[in-house]
């Protein structure tokens, strides 16, 4: 008998063990891993699209590509995600569009100040061929733009100072990304430009580094710069896409398929993000209002007037007639 309980017992551990590495899928091992580095929190919506985009990498080739996403700055900032792309150190960053400016010049155009007349002229622009012209614009400074998320409006931020015109940022240190066009702006305005990474700008904040900043709605709760900031002043100065851009090192050591693959996932993920931005916007935006800050919503006319300089100064230049062509387009 108890031989039998012995037999019985042998017999059950074994089951489970094979039903156990029935139920695993075959890990495969991937052909093709691709590191992808980027400067935001995980709860952000930018992130999630491009969690989503690495799963559907995934299924689209049976396991055999793989995306791995390092948020938060963990591969470094912006900049040196950029520079470690065009080394080939590093297979894809998501930027803001700002830091690209110091690698392809083109890019210079987001940061003008008021240059959309709202979302849908922005994304007619971008959806055209102005924004596959950009996409493309570095691909001599082997960086290679995969596709354009939302990144809505930037507006300012304060700790303690309201602002409702221009006069009222004299003097206040305000935290810009590594953008010439940012620091431009913020010094028309007649604020003092800091640039400071983005990881680093909640520490800024709250030490009294700088007295504010400039983002969208999710951006400025998912940081929780938020809990250091009491006024968010709605004034919508630039509308600064976020770019997926890859290394085109990597990118032509991709076979055909592979490349279709990534920029099918890609594409995906863009229709998903477009989707949630606008939802995410309208919550970030009510969740820090009822956490406390007071949001203002300026005439946005004083602001306009303000940056006029940084519109003429291209007179006659290619981003002039960049700007040109996209005050024409719908
Ligand atoms: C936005 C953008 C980020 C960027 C950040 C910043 O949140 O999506 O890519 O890092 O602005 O202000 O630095």
């Amino acid at each position: 008998m108890g031989s039998l309980r012995r037999w019985i017992a042998r017999f059950l551990l074994l089951a489970v063990a094979l039903c156990g590495s029935c139920a695993k899928t075959p890990e495969v091992e991937p052909e093709v891993v691709l590191k992808l580095g980027h400067s935001l929190p995980t709860a952000h919506p930018v992130h999630r699209a491009m969690v989503f985009m690495a799963e559907r990498v995934d299924e689209k080739s049976a396991g055999k590509m793989r995306v791995e996403v390092f948020p938060n700055e963990q591969l470094g900032t912006e900049k040196e995600c950029i520079e470690a792309l065009q080394l080939g150190y590093l297979a894809m960053t998501k930027t803001s569009s700002a830091p690209m400016e110091g690698f392809v010049e083109q890019m210079k155009i987001f940061g003008v100040p008021y240059l959309f007349r709202d979302t849908t002229h922005f994304w007619n622009v971008l959806n055209g061929p102005i924004g596959m012209e950009l996409l493309l614009a570095g691909e001599s400074k082997r960086l290679r733009g995969l596709c354009y998320y939302d990144a809505g409006a930037r507006s300012f931020y304060t700790k303690d100072r309201p602002i409702r015109t221009p006069a009222d940022l004299d003097g206040l240190k305000i935290r810009v990304q590594n953008s010439i066009m940012s620091m431009k702006m913020v010094s028309a305005m007649g604020g003092a430009p800091t640039p400071i990474s983005f990881g680093e700008l909640y520490t800024s904040l709250d030490q009294g580094v700088v007295d504010g900043a400039e983002n969208n709605p999710p951006s400025f709760r998912q940081a929780r710069h938020n809990e250091v900031c009491q006024y968010y002043i709605l004034d919508e100065h630039t509308r600064l896409p976020d770019i997926l851009v890859i290394s085109t090192k990597i990118w032509a050591g991709l076979t055909a398929e592979q490349r279709r693959i990534l920029q099918e996932a890609v594409d995906e993920s863009v229709v998903l993000q477009r989707r949630q931005w606008d939802e995410a916007e309208v919550e970030d935006l009510k969740f820090v209002e009822e956490g406390g800050v007071t949001i203002i919503r300026p005439d946005k006319g004083p602001f306009r007037d303000a940056v006029k300089d940084v519109w003429t100064e291209f007179d006659g230049t290619e981003i002039g007639a960049l700007i040109d062509r996209i005050q024409e387009t719908q």
